[in-house]
C-alpha cells in the first residue's frame, strides 16, 4: 500500500492534487509506524454493557512540520495523533550552497519532556533537518522522530554524525543525491510537486 503511494508520487505523470493526495496517504502510513513505540497508558472506561480498561498515549507529541513541503503531512498526522499540538518551522535551502536558511521558526520556548515528530517528505543532503532538529534541542528536546518519504543515504549519514537524539521513519532509502543535490531516483522537488514552482 505504501509503496503504491510512493509510486504515484515518484512518476512524474502525477498531478499536483494526486500527489497531495498520495503523499496525505503515505504520511498516515508512516504516522502509524512511527507511533507505535509511543508510550501508552490505560485509564477506566465504560462501554455499553461494563466497565474496562482504555489506552491513550502518555505523552502526546508537538507535530512539527518543515515548511513548505512537509505542510502537505500535516493534516494526517493530525488527524491519526489528535492530542498533538503543532509548532512551525519554515527553511528553504540555497540553490548554490544547498545549506537551509530559516526564515520561520514557531515553536514553544521549552520541549523539555515533550517528545517531537518532524514532517518533512525529503532527507537530502540533511542539512535541513539537522537544522530544525538543533532548533527543538535548543529548546530542550531530546525525543525527536524525523517523519520523511524519502531519504538518501548521505541525509541519513548526516543525522548520525551530528549525535542529536533523533530517529528516521521514512518509506525508502534511495540511491543517492546528484550534482544539484537531489535524491536520485526520487520524486523531484515535493514543495513544487505540491504547490506548483516559486
Ligand atoms: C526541500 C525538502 C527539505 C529539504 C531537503 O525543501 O522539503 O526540506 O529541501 O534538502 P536537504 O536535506 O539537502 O536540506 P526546500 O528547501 O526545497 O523548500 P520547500 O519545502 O519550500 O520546497
Amino acid at each position: 500500500m505504501a509503496g503504491s503511494r510512493l509510486t504515484a508520487m515518484r512518476d512524474a505523470r502525477t498531478d499536483s492534487a494526486a500527489f497531495r493526495a498520495a503523499l496525505h496517504e503515505l504520511t498516515t502510513m508512516l504516522v502509524y509506524e512511527a507511533a507505535r513505540t509511543f508510550p501508552a497508558e490505560r485509564y477506566p472506561v465504560e462501554t455499553p454493557v461494563g466497565p474496562t480498561q482504555g489506552t491513550r498515549l502518555a505523552n502526546p507529541p508537538l507535530l512539527v512540520p518543515v515548511l513548505r513541503a512537509g505542510l502537505g503531512m500535516a493534516d494526517a498526522a493530525l488527524a491519526l495523533l489528535p492530542e498533538s499540538s503543532m509548532g512551525f518551522v519554515g527553511l528553504a535551502r540555497d540553490e548554490h550552497t544547498f545549506e537551509p536558511r530559516a526564515y520561520m521558526e514557531s515553536l514553544p520556548a521549552d520541549l523539555t519532556g515533550i517528545p517531537v515528530l518532524v514532517l518533512d517528505p525529503m532527507l537530502a543532503t540533511g542539512g535541513s533537518l539537522e537544522h530544525c532538529c538543533r532548533l527543538l534541542t535548543e529548546r530542550g528536546c531530546t525525543d525527536m522522530t524525523v517523519l520523511c518519504v524519502l531519504a538518501a543515504p548521505e541525509g541519513i549519514d548526516r543525522l548520525r554524525r551530528s549525535g542529536l537524539p533523533l530517529r528516521v521513519v521514512t518509506a525508502s532509502i534511495d540511491e543517492g543525491l546528484n550534482d544539484k543535490k537531489f535524491i536520485v531516483p526520487g520524486l523531484g522537488d515535493a514543495g513544487d510537486r505540491q504547490f506548483g514552482g516559486m
